[in-house]
């Protein structure tokens, strides 16, 4: 994965760094060893800054399939001026998350990313997305959520819970960099790890 531009918000770069880490020492947890070429879907992933920490943290596998949606076309447009994927296919798309079962032709994923999910604030509509994302998976596929705040992650694994799915892996990331427009607000403050 090449990174082309540099991130534009302050605290983003360490904030990316500690990401990869984290997801390394999650998937470890959950007892996740990738290989080969992998299919991954980013969804909600705004400018998708979270794109080189995720290659990095599934080595020694690669993304041979990266797909990264979200509803605002500016993030979409920049995510796409700043990622490259030499030596597999790399695509952005302005688009319902929810609506990812009707669209044609992707692959099933290895694995469905959701950084700084936003389940608290519209659970009708996050409801949609953990019901494609989970339909978008192969069997032996994984869906990684992060959260900025504690009661969000919360709900988000209780949906989880009562839709069945396994929890391989539920971490609070011990260097968060708090954030000040919110209070208990903090990056990838939690994470977590779901199989079918
Ligand atoms: C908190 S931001 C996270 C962005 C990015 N993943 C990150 O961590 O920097 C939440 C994102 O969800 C997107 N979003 C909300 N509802 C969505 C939907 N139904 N389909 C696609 N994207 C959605 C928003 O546009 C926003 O970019």
């Amino acid at each position: 994965m090449i990174q082309k531009l540099p991130f534009s918000y302050e605290g983003t770069d360490a904030d990316v760094q500690r990401l990869a880490v984290l997801l390394g020492e999650v998937f470890a947890l959950a007892g996740l060893r990738f290989s080969g070429k992998l299919a991954v879907l980013n969804l909600a992933c705004g400018r998708a800054d979270e794109t080189g920490a995720l290659a990095a943290a599934v080595a020694p596998a690669e993304m041979g399939f990266y797909l990264g949606m979200d509803l605002r076309a500016d993030a979409i447009a920049e995510a796409w001026n700043r990622w490259e994927l030499p030596g597999g296919e790399i695509d952005f798309r302005e688009g319902n998350a929810a609506m990812i079962g009707r669209m044609e032709g992707l692959p099933e994923f290895d694995m469905v990313f959701i950084r700084h999910q936003n389940y608290w604030h519209e659970p009708m509509v996050w409801e949609g997305i953990l019901e494609e994302s989970l339909a978008a998976l192969k069997q032996s596929g994984h869906l990684v959520c992060t959260s900025y705040f504690d009661l969000e992650h919360e709900l988000l694994v209780a949906s989880m819970r009562a839709r069945g799915a396994k929890i391989l892996a539920n971490v609070r990331h011990a260097f968060s960099r708090e954030l000040p427009d919110a209070t208990g607000k903090s990056v990838d403050r939690w994470v977590a790890v779901f199989g079918k």
